[in-house]
């Protein structure tokens, strides 16, 4: 059985050949960074120190050719091909939660605005007896629906319910933009309905709240980007800790707007709380216009201490990572979940990924076929 080492702490753990080395350390809990797990968002960055893992296809921006070639790897998309040797990336103020299987019961759906649904699951079973299902607030889960012909459709959603929040005792909440054509969101009141049964794995991601943090907090959500960054913010409330918590939150039209009552609730009961709707055409009075992270960017000139949160579109989330970046922002003080649509299933598309060792002699893999 291939052996997976960590150096650094001495930490050894078995795994299968052609195991998918992030679900291997998501299964035992090594604090890694991750979000899309498909080779989209660069954040399961390790360094292969010695070893081959096989890598799946990945976007280029996910992990340039220059820090490939110095055998940094993206744990989603590595097999395990024997016996590897790696070191973590900053995964210091990471909280790992036990994973859980839960089976749930669809106790509300109701529409929050045209297209966008307020998801409510009352827990009734987790896998292991006894034990809550406990998360960070900004995480996600996998959301799993049968269908008719017996096979299930599973999709990622984050919790809009937060962890502090009594409220939510056994049940969770998610805001789900329905597609008509949405393998997943698509069922939403046509085979998701109020009884029905889904299926949730979780909690996943490493963009959470840090609650030892105690600079200034800005959340940026396009969408139902909204859903974690509503969960961050009233968690960081209630944590007590933070100076200013601002949100901004970002919409493509007027008639899309929802939340609106949540946020004037919290601007209302914490006064340390600033809500900005931002709304691409068509605002109404009280609302700004225009992208929403650029409001940010007009706003904010000095990021110095702070932390930004962003959730939705790989668009907003991309651009707003970029632009924090340029202005010096840590790369550990940004977390973000990109929205990412699955991908379609892939084949043989695959290539070695060797250890630096292998880079040295020349032999420095290359990309083959999305
Ligand atoms: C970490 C994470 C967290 C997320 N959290 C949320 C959340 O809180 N809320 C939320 O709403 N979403 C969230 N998402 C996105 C969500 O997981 C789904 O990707 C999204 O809902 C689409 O799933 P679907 O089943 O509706 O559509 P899919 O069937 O997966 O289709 C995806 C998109 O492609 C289009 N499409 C489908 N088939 C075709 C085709 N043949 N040709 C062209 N286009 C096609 C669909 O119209 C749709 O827009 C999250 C994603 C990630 C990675
Ligand atoms: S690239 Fe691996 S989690 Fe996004």
């Amino acid at each position: 059985m291939p052996i997976i080492s960590f150096p650094a702490s001495g930490l050894e753990l078995q795994a299968d050949l052609d195991d998918n080395l992030l679900k291997v350390l998501r299964r035992h809990k090594v604090p890694i960074h991750y979000s899309c797990k498909q080779g989209e968002c660069g954040s399961c960055k390790c360094v292969l120190e010695r070893g081959e893992v096989l890598m799946q296809d990945y976007k280029d921006t996910a992990l340039p050719e220059t820090q490939r070639a110095q055998g940094v790897i993206l744990a989603c998309c590595s097999r395990i091909k024997g016996d590897v040797q790696l070191r973590l990336v900053d995964s210091d103020d990471y909280i790992v939660h036990p994973e859980r299987h839960l089976v749930t019961e669809v106790i509300g759906l109701r529409e929050l605005a045209p297209e966008v649904f307020g998801l409510r699951l009352k827990i009734r079973y987790v896998d292991r007896d006894g034990e809550p299902f406990i998360f960070s607030a900004g995480q996600y889960a996998q959301l799993s629906v049968g269908t008719a012909d017996g096979s299930f459709i599973a999709r990622d959603f984050s919790m809009a319910s937060t962890p502090v929040d009594a409220e939510y005792d056994d049940e969770l909440e998610f805001h789900i933009r329905r597609t008509p054509t949405g393998a997943f969101s698509g069922l939403l009141g046509r085979g998701i309905e109020v009884g029905g049964t889904i299926f949730v794995d979780g909690p996943m991601g490493s963009s959470h709240f840090r609650p030892r943090h105690e600079g200034p907090l800005y959340a940026v959500s396009a969408g139902t980007g909204l859903a974690p960054m509503l969960s961050i913010v009233k968690t960081a409330l209630h944590n007590g800790k933070l100076d200013r918590v601002t949100l901004y939150a970002g919409f493509k039209s007027a008639g899309e707007v929802y939340g609106r009552e949540d946020l004037v609730a919290l601007a209302r009961e914490f006064r340390n709380f600033r809500a900005h709707i931002v709304v691409e055409s068509g605002a109404g009075a009280q609302d700004r216009v225009g992208r929403v992270g650029d409001a940010l960017l007009a706003d904010v000139t000095d990021f110095s201490e702070a932390k930004i949160y962003l959730a939705g579109s790989p668009a907003m989330v991309e651009a707003v990572s970029a632009a924090m970046l340029e202005r010096g922002l840590p790369p550990g003080d940004v977390h973000a979940d990109a929205f990412y649509a699955p991908k379609p299933a892939r084949t043989a598309a695959a290539t070695v990924c060797s250890d630096p060792m292998d880079v040295a002699t020349g032999q420095v893999p290359s990309r083959h076929g999305i």
